[in-house]
């Protein structure tokens, strides 16, 4: 049996907001629901137990109503120290030959890879460490800022967590250290008593400690990169009898969300200015979505495709065509978010939106369409925020240049295998309709990397 220990008793006060940092909020959610959802989808992990800072005990019992975890054992409150803390889950836990793997719920990029390898590392040892190598020379100074010492880098790790054990091993490491408040971690406890040799599993650079204010705004980047490649659901059964509504359904990627879609019995319906459907118009869009919920009782998923690109420097460009690309990308999608919320409300849906590789930077030639993607992007994160505990998700896909009608129309015909395929694009939207994903930026590329 091995129990995960998510240690979130901290004050955060290096990180000085209102809440500690284990309440912050990143991509759409907190920083504590992102670890828990490490423990939840892993499956070395048999049962989490949180310790949790005692006045901020209903923020986690809320979340936990909110959400539907299935391997919570316990939330415990915590102590005045890391040690304390951790001690008190320990102690919780009675069964003789368990494992524990506790870590810092401030690292909530944990990989299943990492946890793998030390589930790997415990057949062997009884103490598991996570470190990363120092691509920066560790020094050792004094109180006035003298170097003491400078140790040889090669040997130099920086630890992070999780931190693994044998639950009988770590239990005799805290016996031996009480009263001894002077430790940052579990694995000290064990060198400083000689308990027992602690091996050192290869961490990653991303498993970063939320610390101080900035972070989070890494944090933020690194959620974003995480999420390079579209989840892998692939079992699109589930996309039987689901309402799928295609905003620019008529050609290219939309076309082929609606052919995929089809091919495992969704009901689908495809509105685009081939049957007078304009996203840059309201009303327009409010009224397709009516007419399909009258006719099928509900509307599941919306995904928004339509878009248009035009080139010119902006000095040289009439300012209704300006206004139009601006009203068809940006506004089409605001149109298509706003008018489904009503709907997916009832059935918890997802709404997907279009994004391109030029909305990380603005591109010359092409500057009201790549911020408008920018925007689209922006947009998104707003949104899964707004609508997370309506239990709507939204997402925005990110293709790289995929052969698409449009893609012909601007740019001509372009060499063999340079453009990813739109059926491609389709898969990995079924696959984000279908996973949990919320305010993601999803890349689809030709190869993954
Ligand atoms: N932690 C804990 N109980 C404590 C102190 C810390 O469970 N009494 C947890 C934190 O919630 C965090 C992890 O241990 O997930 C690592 O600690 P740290 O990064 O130091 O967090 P804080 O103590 O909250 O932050 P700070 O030191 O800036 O106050
Ligand atoms: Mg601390």
């Amino acid at each position: 049996m091995l129990y995960g220990i998510i240690l979130a008793s901290g004050l955060g006060t290096r990180f000085s907001d209102d809440l500690p940092k284990q309440f912050a909020k990143v991509a759409g959610k907190t920083v504590l629901e992102h670890t828990i959802e490490v423990f939840e989808r892993n499956k070395h992990i048999d049962r989490t137990i949180i310790v949790i800072t005692p006045q901020y005990r209903h923020i986690l019992e809320d979340i936990l109503l909110r959400n539907h975890y299935g391997k919570i054992y316990k939330v415990l409150n915590g102590g005045d120290t890391r040690k304390e803390s951790s001690s008190i889950a320990i102690s919780s836990i009675d069964e003789e030959n368990a494992y524990v793997m506790i870590h810092d719920c401030a690292r909530p990029f944990l990989s299943d890879d990492v946890i793998k390898n030390c589930v790997e590392a415990l057949k062997t040892y009884d103490a598991v460490d996570v470190a990363i190598a120092s691509a920066d020379t560790l020094i050792e100074v004094n109180d006035e800022k003298i170097i003491k010492n400078i140790p040889e880098r090669k040997f130099m790790r920086r630890g992070q967590t999780p931190q693994c054990f044998k639950l009988s091993l770590i239990k005799k490491a805290h016996e031996l250290s009480q009263g001894d408040e002077n430790f940052t971690d579990d694995c000290g406890l064990v060198v400083k008593h000689n308990l027992a040799s602690v091996y050192v599993v290869e961490g990653e650079n991303k498993n970063l400690k939320v610390t101080m204010p900035e972070d989070i705004f890494m944090a933020d980047k690194i959620f974003q990169i995480n999420s390079m490649k579209a989840p892998t659901v692939n079992d699109f059964s589930a996309m039987k009898d689901k309402v799928v509504v295609v905003f620019g359904g008529h050609s290219g990627i939309g076309e082929c969300v609606i052919n995929l879609a089809k091919e495992y019995k969704a009901k689908t319906y495809a509105f685009s200015l081939e049957n007078g459907c304009d996203v840059s118009d309201y009303e327009n869009v409010s009224e397709k979505l009516k007419q399909v919920y009258q006719t099928e009782g509900k509307i599941d998923y919306v995904i928004n495709t339509a878009g248009i690109l035009n080139i010119g420097k902006l000095f040289d460009r009439d300012i209704a065509h300006i206004q139009k690309e601006i009203a068809v990308n940006y506004m089409g999608s605001i149109n298509v978010a706003k008018a489904s919320i009503p709907y997916l409300l009832k059935t918890k849906g997802c709404i997907l939106l279009f994004a391109s590789s030029s909305y990380t930077r603005g591109r010359a030639l092409y500057s009201t369409y790549s911020s408008t993607k920018a925007a689209i992007v922006n947009l998104t994160q707003a949104l899964a925020e707004e609508l997370y505990h309506d239990g709507i998700r939204i997402n925005v896909i990110n293709p790289e240049r995929t052969a698409t009608p449009m893609r012909y129309k601007s740019f001509g015909k372009e060499p063999d295998g340079s453009l990813l395929a739109p059926e491609k694009v389709a898969e990995a939207c079924l696959n984000t309709l279908l996973s949990d994903y919320t305010g993601q930026v999803i890349d689809v590329r030709r190869k993954d990397y």
